[in-house]
């Protein structure tokens, strides 16, 4: 079973890095004189949410997070909740208009209950994979380091320091079924914690500040890590950006 599984990400994974290296986020990137094969392509809606660039290169988190899955990770997956996340609003044209041309997702995942009933599932799912990942890759660096400042202070006060939040997160993490995250969050009374969420479900639907998310779908570890949850987070604290999270807990701090 485990074998069959492996072999069936690897053949999705080869597909993805073929499909990137032929263009890889939207018709724009087909060659001008390139006759449209399908009509398919031009009817999927590329607006207005966008998939941001890595802010790194595939493998810049070698050995701890392989390249191969940074490609299927961030170019389909994370691309894919683009795109449907584009399809839905495009369903609703005045909510689409009230986006906006840059609209920001954490905006409508803060007020679902604004949502319009028909997409409001689709924007939570959809949206939420967006926002988590568009947070994910920014709290990601092969500097790593340790947290400063704050956050340093922060860490210490809420859980006894660096190492028992991280293995308080860790065992969190061991602990959610099937897809999920777990956070380390930032309520109102600026107190924080470590939660979990199911799917694509963000903190910042509940009124919180996401400060740190860890994916822990098996499309964040599975190629490298197989079954082995708990020995990717182990990796994962290998190439955490605290300079970006102590910077983030600063300001949210202030918000
Ligand atoms: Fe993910």
């Amino acid at each position: 079973m485990l074998t069959t599984r492996r072999q069936a990400l690897k053949t999705i994974t080869a597909a993805a890095l073929a499909s990137t290296a032929l263009g890889r986020f939207s018709a724009s990137a087909q060659p001008a004189t390139e006759t449209p094969t399908t009509t398919a392509r031009s009817t999927v809606p590329i607006g207005p949410f966008t998939l941001p660039t890595l802010p790194y290169a595939y493998d810049a988190l070698e050995p701890h997070i392989d390249a191969e899955t940074m490609h299927l990770h961030h170019d389909k997956h994370h691309a894919g909740y683009v795109t449907k996340l584009n399809e839905a609003v495009a369903k609703d044209k005045p909510f689409e208009l009230s986006l906006g041309s840059k609209p920001d997702v954490d905006v409508q995942l803060r007020a679902l209950a604004a949502v319009p009933d028909s997409i409001r599932l689709a924007v939570r799912n959809q949206g939420g994979g967006h926002s988590n990942h568009s947070l994910f890759w920014q709290t990601l660096s092969k500097k790593g380091g340790k947290p400063v400042g704050e956050l340093a202070t922060g860490l210490d006060k809420a859980f006894g320091g660096l190492e028992a939040f991280k293995a308080e997160a860790a065992k969190a993490g061991a602990g959610v079924f099937g897809s999920g995250w777990v956070w380390l969050t930032l309520d109102a009374a600026k107190k924080l914690a470590i939660e979990t969420s199911p799917n694509q479900d963000t903190p910042i639907s509940e009124g919180k500040v996401a400060l740190f998310g860890i994916d822990v779908w098996e499309h964040a570890y599975y190629l490298k890590y197989h079954n082995l949850r708990a020995d990717y987070i182990t990796a994962l604290w290998n190439v955490v950006n605290w300079d970006f999270l102590s910077d983030r807990y600063a300001k949210a701090l202030k918000g």
